[in-house]
């Protein structure tokens, strides 16, 4: 008898799923065949609501024929074309579009696959910068506790979720982090940005002088820190990160995987707090989704600083195969075509009110121990079942999907984006049937 798995079609074995419950889902699968714009169909037929834009991805909402076409036309026009050396129009015409809503000075793209090589393009950047201006002692890195920038190992080694840190080694060296912002005791049920903990940056600064500013080359923070459970910034704390780091020549890096396209009701999360960061680094919203792809957008100061040296040369010896593939960068492009079209952005921004209203009336509910939101983005913290953490959210994850319902959770936290082209009617739904799970002993 061969030892090997059996390949039928509906074996599930062969796929070992990413941040799943491997176990635990092929005993119960959980299959979308179909989706669109609010609903994904399941494999047993019935139509659940997206309350979590797929993975924070899908802002436009499902299936959206703009989007879908550019696919079809561009795959029978040009599939591929190299991308070192060689380049196509698209990629052009996305950058452009990019820089056109990106905040005054990242004027600069580079193409990326996901958000996870965004983060490490990024932080290698950061570190040629600095070599490049002669400055090539600055080699440090600083990230911040639960942050969540991908899963290769520069984001790792950044990143502050101990579960994605601790199998894999030493990971990159001459990191430090910043603590988390996350003040339960005195900020729980704020509203939007949080009273207290603005004065957390100037953990910065203690960090400086214990390394010596010269030594460190960029401070990376998502601006609202998403997969760890939605922890908004507190009031002034990005403003002085970015105080901090322009006074000691450090660049300061706002991951906005998620935050990025439309989340906060303007295009980046940088616009909407007023902070411009060095480096920006995109991904999910910019193809919807749908599409592999990734953006990371520097400062005029930081790509100019490479441009020196004899013309035939590289000046940067980073990129992807798939950098700013053909069929990617269409299905960008007409993403940012529907965002603008349609208004989406500002569409989230005069939802944004409904929304923290719906979650917010979850308050009393039992169990339910923080409730925070920023933009369309919100989150419920449920206090743990003793000795078994994170049961009571996975339990309400899986009767929502019961229930024709998609959330996300993450520990003992549920966290909620719903696609820009939610009505009232669909946030009001979430809300109720959350509601009803809350209430059933989870
Ligand atoms: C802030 C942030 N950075 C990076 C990533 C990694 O993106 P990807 O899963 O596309 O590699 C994510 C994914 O959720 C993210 O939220």
């Amino acid at each position: 008898m061969s030892n090997r798995l059996n390949t039928t079609p509906n074996d599930l074995r062969a796929f070992w799923m990413p941040f799943t419950a491997n176990r635990q889902f092929k005993k119960e699968p959980r299959l979308f065949v179909g989706a669109k714009d609010m609903h994904y169909t399941t494999h047993d037929g019935r139509q659940v609501l997206d309350a979590t834009a797929g993975l924070w991805c899908v802002n436009a909402g499902h299936c959206r024929p703009k989007i879908t076409e550019a696919i079809r036309e561009q795959a029978g026009e040009l599939d591929y074309a190299p991308a070192f050396q060689l380049g196509h129009p698209k990629a052009f015409e996305l950058a452009n579009r990019l820089v056109n809503i990106a905040p005054d000075g990242l004027n600069h793209v580079l193409y990326t696959n996901s958000g996870s090589e965004s983060v490490d393009t990024a932080l290698k950047v950061a570190l040629a910068y600095h070599r490049v201006k002669g400055d090539g002692s600055r080699f440090r890195l600083i990230g911040r506790e639960r942050g969540y920038h991908g899963v290769n190992f520069g984001g790792i080694s950044v990143g502050g979720i101990v579960a994605n840190r601790k199998m894999f080694g030493t990971l990159l060296t001459g990191v430090d982090h910043m603590p988390h912002t996350h003040q339960p005791g005195k900020n729980a049920f704020t509203r939007g940005e949080p009273e207290h903990g603005g004065d957390l940056a100037s953990e910065l600064e203690r960090i400086v002088t214990l390394h010596d500013a010269s030594t460190i080359a960029a401070v990376i923070v998502e601006p609202v820190a998403g997969s760890t459970g939605v922890l908004i910034p507190p009031k002034g704390y990005l403003q002085k990160l970015r105080d901090i780091c322009t006074k000691h020549g450090i660049l300061l890096i706002f991951d906005e995987v998620i935050t990025g396209f439309g989340r906060m009701g303007t295009p980046f999360a940088a616009q909407y707090y007023g902070v411009t960061p060095d480096i920006m680094t995109t991904a999910k919203g910019l193809t919807n989704g749908v599409i592999p792809m990734g953006a990371v957008l520097v400062s005029s100061e930081i790509h100019d600083a490479f441009m020196s040296g004899p013309e035939h040369m590289i000046e940067f010896f980073h990129g992807y195969t798939y950098s700013g593939n053909p069929i990617a960068a269409a299905a960008g492009l007409a993403t940012l075509e529907t965002y603008k079209e349609e208004g989406l952005f500002d569409r989230a921004r005069d939802m944004a009110p409904y929304w923290e209203d719906g979650l917010h009336s979850l308050k009393d509910l039992p169990n339910v121990i923080d409730i925070r939101n920023i933009g369309t983005i919100g989150a419920i913290e449920l206090d743990p079942i003793a000795g078994e953490p994170t049961k009571r959210a996975f339990s309400a994850f899986l009767k929502a999907y019961e229930n024709g319902l998609l959330i996300r959770t993450t520990g003992d936290i549920i966290a909620m984006s719903p696609p820009l082209i939610a009505e009232k009617h669909h946030i009001d739904e979430i809300f109720g049937k959350l509601r009803e799970i809350l209430k059933s002993n989870i």
